[in-house]
């Protein structure tokens, strides 16, 4: 027996583990699509939007092909444009700028608390004094649950208000997750999640999907989502997309929203675990006592510098990690002309040499979980 040989690697995110316990009904729910032959816009898509609804208590759940087009549409459903302002956060993923730009209006970059990862009424606000002096017209902010964790929703919307602008929440990587006793999905004129497979609610490609308790921007973007159909499909009454999500992954999310709470349990036991094991050692996640995250990351922080070391030594032992992100936004070539709040976005810029994300997901057992803990500790203190 090779006694040096390479520990077995383990995956970032386990999606087979999840295939294991869910593959057969899932594969059954896409059976009876490619019976019935409803591809698009099949009954599965109407259950799917009930399901998701009645989840988090939005009035209606409109899905659509990508977390990406759900920020798009509400946008565009707003009218939001050239010459307009929309704050986002500086550090994020590049969806969240990217709709905005798409629209022609103007990503403004916000800072974010270091603790929490989020943007804050505070850091808006600076965001918001920029894009007045660059002349624009500020219309919305697109805060981000970032890595599970809901921004602090009412501050933020105490915020808004104040300044006259609208709140698109985007809940692609939080969604399931908690803010004072309510899932995200009613916080804002409309919440934006992403199905994408690496998300804690995902399906087997991409897909999307609009929350709103506003009876006129549902009917607006179910609109846009099919080419700004009117009455019937042979009248267009906007400027729409192809934005709709296919009947078979409303099937397989169908069947995937019947173990997401029990799924949302088991990261947070996931996380707790890390916790109190690596607490001492790095600088791991806090949640404030008023949410609750559905993990989609499970990010720590590093000595500026340490990084690199740190995830070849994991690497070695056969853990994974990710890098979420290595570049703020104001720093990426295609958003680097976008203006950046009063005072610059100093914790955006060191989170992006500091954080480092865990293999984290439903189905991360004790003992793999303690391998992970134990050469976490080993490379921390090398
Ligand atoms: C914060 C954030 N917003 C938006 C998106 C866009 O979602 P999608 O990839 O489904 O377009 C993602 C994920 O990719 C995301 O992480």
């Amino acid at each position: 027996m090779n006694q040096h040989a390479a520990p077995a690697p383990i995956p970032f995110i386990d999606v087979a583990a999840q295939r294991r316990r869910l593959g057969r009904a899932v594969d059954e729910a896409v059976a009876r699509v490619t019976a019935h032959c409803q591809f698009v816009m099949g009954p599965e898509v109407a259950a799917l939007e009930a399901d998701l609804a009645k989840f988090c208590g939005a009035k209606h759940a409109i899905s659509c092909a990508s977390g990406t087009d759900a920020l798009t549409l509400v946008l565009m459903a707003k009218g939001v444009g050239p010459g307009d302002a929309v704050l986002v956060p500086a550090f994020t993923y590049a969806a969240t700028a990217e709709a905005v730009a798409l629209v022609g209006a103007t990503p403004v970059f916000a800072d974010v608390d270091q603790a929490t990862f989020n943007v804050t009424a505070e850091t808006l606000g600076r965001a918001l004094a920029a894009a007045k002096k660059a002349g624009l017209k500020p219309k919305a902010a697109i805060p981000v649950d970032l890595f599970g964790l809901p921004v602090d929703h009412a501050r933020i919307l105490d915020f808004a208000r104040a300044s006259n602008l609208f709140v698109l929440d985007d809940a692609a990587q939080g969604f399931g997750g908690t803010y004072r006793g309510k899932r995200l999905g009613t916080f804002g004129l409309a919440t934006a999640t992403s199905f994408f497979p690496a998300k804690p609610l995902s399906c087997y490609g991409d897909g999307g999907a609009v929350f709103t308790d506003d009876d006129a921007l549902a009917a607006v973007l179910r609109s846009l989502r099919f080419h700004g159909e009117g009455v019937d499909r042979s009248e267009h009454v906007r400027v729409g997309m192809t934005g709709r999500l296919d009947t078979i992954q409303a099937a397989i999310l169908i069947e995937k929203m019947k173990i997401f709470p029990d799924e949302i349990e088991a990261r947070n036991r996931v996380a707790k675990r890390y916790g109190e094991a690596l607490g001492k050692h790095v600088t791991a996640p806090q949640v404030p006592a008023d949410r609750t995250s559905v993990w989609a990351q499970y990010t720590i922080r590093l000595a500026a510098g340490k990084r690199d070391g740190f995830a070849a030594t994991l690497k070695a032992e056969g853990i994974p990690t990710a890098i979420h992100y290595r570049r703020p936004m104001h720093r990426q070539p295609a958003y680097a002309r976008f203006p950046v709040a009063e005072g610059g976005v100093p914790a955006s810029e060191r989170l992006a040499d500091e954080v480092i994300s865990l293999p984290m997901h439903a189905y991360l057992d004790a003992a793999t979980q303690d391998r992970v803990a134990q050469a976490v500790k080993r490379a921390a203190a090398s």
